[in-house]
């Protein structure tokens, strides 16, 4: 078994796009506001909304259509869209769960070291109630715990905190550009998922935790591996 060293003992992880594949839903639900607004929403646009709020992707999407709306009015789109997103994860399966996910958790724990899923989705806990993961969390931090949004690091240094640890001691798995600054912000290790030309602040990059082991991430964090998970095209 691998052995975490004296350095790295927090492993925190973003939802979305890190551990199940939510932006589709995300993105069915404010294609369907987009459509009843007349607003073009093409899928490809809906990159520029990973890791914003709810409010700021609903403010993205008004800019993009060139509408207007009083508060009010965002608020009440704003909860419509969120309740056609929840009908849609209320029904998501363990299947759902990026490969290698379960078995990466799994290791991390068993050697030592602990978890935590931070979030700015306030249906974070939904989702992973119906994918079965929450025991797979010592801590589990949904958009409801930090004020402020990505690239503000609020939300992993409350992970952090939440793990009695600090930053330089955790590592940060985020999908998205806002994470990995936010990550950079707070002074943790920052791990990219996906592309790494998408990503090209992240410490490194891998395309996700199919056959990822504890010790290759530790490598690539700490002797600067070139594993060919790290040139994740
Ligand atoms: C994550 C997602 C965003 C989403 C945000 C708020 O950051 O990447 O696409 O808008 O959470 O999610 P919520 O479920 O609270 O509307």
């Amino acid at each position: 078994m691998t052995d975490l060293s004296e350095k790295t003992k927090g492993f925190i992880f973003n939802l979305d796009g890190v551990i199940v594949d939510t932006a589709k839903y995300h993105y069915i639900a404010w294609r369907r506001l987009a459509d009843e607004m007349g607003v073009d929403f093409p899928i490809e646009q809906h990159e520029q909304l990973r890791s914003l709020s709810r409010m700021e992707s609903l403010e993205k999407i008004l800019e993009w259509g060139g509408l207007y709306m009083t508060e009010a009015e965002k608020l009440h789109w704003a909860d419509v869209k969120n309740n056609w997103y929840q009908a849609l994860v209320a029904n998501m399966t363990p299947d759902e769960v990026f490969p290698g996910v379960l078995s990466f958790l799994d290791e991390v724990r068993r050697s030592g070291g602990k978890t935590a899923l931070s979030s700015a989705s306030r249906n974070a806990r939904t989702v992973l109630k119906s994918t079965h993961l929450e025991p797979y969390f010592d801590v589990i931090l949904d958009g409801s715990a930090a004020r402020k949004s990505k690239p503000h690091p609020e939300c992993f240094l409350l992970a952090a905190t939440a793990l009695n640890m600090a930053p330089s001691e955790c590592i940060v798995f985020d999908d998205a550009v806002l994470g990995v600054q936010a990550a950079l912000n707070g002074g943790f290790h920052i791990i990219g998922i996906g592309k790494a030309e998408y990503l090209p602040d992240a410490e490194r990059v891998i395309p996700g935790f199919a056959d990822c082991h504890l010790a290759d991430i530790l490598d690539l964090v700490y002797k600067g591996a070139s594993l060919t998970m790290a040139d994740a095209e």
